[in-house]
């Protein structure tokens, strides 16, 4: 199997260089508004922003930073398929503007602008980011009222272009053989996320931590297991807020087509780095994820349940006929390939079947 990836430096309020509805899925992440470390990237592509933030307006601030925002989402609405869907991972802001403490709720103006683009909105997910600090709460500690909840979750947006779900052929194999397991379906599918620093995230190379603090970068899980979720092989995975390229590394591993866009030039040489180590990660993904199946197996066996199914690609029983044909790919190999200018950037990556 083969994929191709795509880069372009440029900005995603045009995305000239993609077709109308060639995208099947977009994950990613935007610059969250009202986030101290993105205000002079809002300011740099409207500067009514900064002259906002300078006078103390919080809400000129937040409707101006949004509407940067917003011109992503009419490109969304246009290179997406009907049906297509959008996973967009967003965290609300806190912030004291003249000394008014307050929260500028990014989620609930997300929300409003895909739905008047005439998206509609799916189940969201909670994603619950570890707390790290006994000395995080906000406000005038033990003494009410005027001490503040910490924000410590974000969300996992998603949106569905159009009324209708894609349609497919009847057994199409790019479907099942991109299944997820059971037992999976139970952990992905739970509108409440604890667990997505857990295993594949100590999988990702040690100098993710370091990019993630300066780029804003999400863990590797949060784009792979939406992947998984939400598109098929064949499919094409799109992230308009590209930063460091961790939806691209994501659908390397996931064996899907990916398309990125990305302001900062200087992001493209840490995905450089990133992309040396690709095949060891996406073994050690699939790995783990098949090595948690058994381990689940065994488990439920212990329990005294038995399997109906057996699975056609590996040694392991499935418990429903839906994971039968369900296959894992791995990275053989990645190669540069030319593109139309000396703004994008292009892979060919060759997936060989994982390898027991
Ligand atoms: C939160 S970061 C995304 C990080 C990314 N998910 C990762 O894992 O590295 C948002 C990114 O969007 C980029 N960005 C902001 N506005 C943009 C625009 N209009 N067009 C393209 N990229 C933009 C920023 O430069 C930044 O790298």
């Amino acid at each position: 199997m083969e994929t191709t990836h795509r880069v372009f430096v440029g900005d995603s309020r045009a995305l000239e260089s993609v077709d109308d509805e060639s995208v099947e899925l977009v994950v990613t992440s935007p610059p969250y508004p009202m986030i101290e470390m993105w205000d002079d990237l809002f300011t740099s592509l409207d500067p009514a922003v900064g002259e906002a933030l300078e006078a103390g307006d919080g809400r000129a601030a937040f409707e101006g930073m949004h509407a940067q925002l917003d011109a992503v989402w009419d490109e969304l609405e246009r290179v997406l398929v009907d049906g297509g869907l959008v996973c967009l991972n967003v965290g609300d802001a806190t912030r004291s503007l003249e000394e008014s403490f307050r929260v500028y709720p990014n989620h609930a103006r997300v929300l409003e602008a895909f739905e008047a683009r005439g998206f509609d909105p799916l189940p969201d997910v909670l994603w619950r980011k570890p707390a790290n600090s006994a000395a995080k709460f906000m406000g005038s500690g033990m003494i009410p009222p005027n001490a503040y909840v910490t924000l410590e979750h974000e969300y996992v947006l998603v949106f569905r272009k159009g009324a209708e779900s894609r349609e497919f052929e009847p057994g199409a194999d790019q479907r099942y053989e991109a299944a997820y397991f059971w037992e999976e379906r139970n952990q992905w599918f739970s509108d409440v996320w604890t667990d997505v620093q857990g295993e594949l995230q100590s999988l990702a190379d040690g100098r993710d931590e370091d990019i993630r603090d300066r780029s804003g970068a999400y863990p590797l899980e949060i784009p792979y297991r939406l992947i998984c979720m939400y598109s098929a092989y064949g499919d094409t995975v799109l992230d308009p807020f590209w930063g460091t390229g961790t939806t691209t590394l994501a659908a390397m591993c996931a064996g899907r087509d990916s398309l990125g866009s990305e302001l900062e030039d200087a992001f493209l040489e840490v995905f450089t780095d990133r992309i040396d180590d690709v095949s060891t990660l996406s073994h050690a993904v699939a790995r783990a994820r098949l090595e948690r199946h058994r381990e689940f197996v065994t488990r439920r066996r212990e329990d005294g349940e038995t399997f109906e199914y057996e699975a056609t690609h590996y040694e392991t029983p499935v418990v429903t006929k839906m994971e039968r044909d369900i296959r894992f790919h791995e990275v053989a190999s990645v190669d540069s390939i030319s593109q139309n200018s000396d703004d994008e950037y292009g892979y060919r990556v060759e997936h060989a079947p994982l390898s027991e």
